[in-house]
């Protein structure tokens, strides 16, 4: 009887790279390949096409996985929870979807009793770090190889002269000088021009939105519902969070909001020029932020910030299952209870401003707030509270002033 051979479960995207690992991993490690291709809200013209092209290339089964429930429901619900923006900035699109895909790949795993999972990353990103930490969570026993890593090609041109003499099919049309990754949270574009990072970004890397100058002259409306932290409807309309995202994405797009060009510290030490469109997400953070404002206790939202940023920092760095990261998430899940109501934004050539908010839940106190005649605030207690608050710094300013005559220095 034939050795049986061992099995690598290879997350496939049906690129050149992830092509090429498929014979690469049959012919180099001696592996039969199970494909996998995650739908996650990506630009495609068809997964069913992947799918061929996997089991022609050699792999012996392909699953075209549709994973935007999971991605959506579990990772982007905790995300606008954390308003997550890796430095500020930053959406965490690609870091966002790499533990739903590595939840699967592992699951597959199991199901044929695979060796090995796969995945074609580069020895350079951050990805390969979040694809492995997340494997090693889920299966300590699972072993990871990462050809792109591994093998000797550098170029393009390269890899094309390898794949051609393996019987890989090359693509027939033009490869962009770019490397891209979406989701339904928004697209990342990096390489090329853009490596200097003194160039402007050429207009056709964008596909979601359009240029702020080429947007239409007038402003357009959308409200944004939100339940429990959760988008739950447009314009009045209920809808689910993912069509919420999807139409978000258009509108927000069509108005020019949503990109973002910036340079960023990837977790491997190197500094990385990016491009990002994520017209949806920067929306509903922008709408969410404005929500808890209305609906936080202030100590509560002042915390909130630090863990927001902390909870982004871990899941950019791959920890999405590691216990810190469950930790923040409790806390945050916590504070969303009462995140509940609408907020009116208004998008216009290229921004995305909030004009209005109201929640059954705002600790917004009009006779608090107002400086009208209906004011119910407590002028008098001011003193007293100013007094106290100020005597511990200014007991240390009398003491400095005695001693060396000045506060200062
Ligand atoms: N820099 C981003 C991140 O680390 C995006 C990476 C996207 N990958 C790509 N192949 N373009 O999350």
């Amino acid at each position: 009887m034939a050795d049986q051979k061992e099995k690598v479960v290879l997350a496939y995207s049906g690129g050149l790279d992830t092509s090429i690992c498929i014979k690469w991993l049959q012919e180099e490690k001696n592996l039969d390949v199970i494909a996998v291709v995650g739908e996650v809200g990506q630009e495609h013209s068809g997964l069913e096409s992947v799918k061929e092209k996997a089991l022609r290339t050699g792999a012996i089964e392909c699953y075209v996985v549709d994973m935007r429930e999971d991605f959506v429901n579990d990772n982007l619900v905790r995300a606008l929870a954390a308003n997550a923006l890796y430095e500020n900035e930053y959406p965490l699109l690609s870091a966002l979807s790499r533990p739903t895909i590595s939840k699967s790949l592992v699951d597959i795993a199991h199901k044929h009793g695979a060796t090995y999972v796969a995945h074609g990353c580069t020895g350079k990103g951050n990805d390969q770090v979040r694809f492995e930490a997340s494997i090693a969570m889920l299966d300590p026993s699972l072993k990871v190889i990462a050809p792109v890593r591994e093998w000797e090609f550098k170029t393009r041109p390269e890899e094309m002269e390898w794949a051609e003499a393996h019987g890989v099919e090359v693509p027939t049309t033009k490869a962009t000088p770019y490397s891209i990754d979406d989701n339904l949270w928004g697209r990342a574009i990096e390489c090329g021009v853009l490596e200097d990072p003194w160039n402007e970004p050429p207009a056709d890397i964008y596909t979601m939105t359009v240029a702020p100058e080429d947007a239409p002259d007038a402003p357009e409306y959308i409200e944004v519902s939100f339940k429990a932290g959760v988008p739950c409807a447009l314009d009045g309309k209920e809808m689910s969070y993912i069509d919420i995202i999807y139409q978000l994405n258009e509108v927000a797009g069509r108005n020019g909001y949503g990109r973002l060009d910036i340079v960023e510290n990837r977790l491997v030490g190197v500094k990385s020029r990016e491009c990002y469109e994520q017209p949806a997400a920067l929306s509903l953070i922008t709408a969410h932020k404005a929500l808890e404002s209305l609906c936080l206790e202030r100590e509560v939202l002042h915390y909130k910030l630090g863990v927001e940023q902390q909870w982004a920092t871990c899941v950019y760095y791959g920890q999405w299952f590691a216990p810190l990261k469950q930790a923040l998430d409790a806390f945050l899940a916590h504070t969303q209870q009462c995140v509940t109501g609408d907020v009116r934004l208004k998008f216009y050539k290229g921004t995305c401003v909030v004009v209005g908010r109201r929640s059954p839940y705002s600790l917004y106190s009009y006779e608090l707030a107002t400086y009208d005649r209906e004011d119910e605030f407590d002028h008098e207690a001011a003193k007293g509270f100013i007094e106290l608050n100020t005597l511990s710094a200014k007991v240390w300013a009398q003491n400095r002033m005695q001693r060396n005559g000045t506060i200062e220095g």
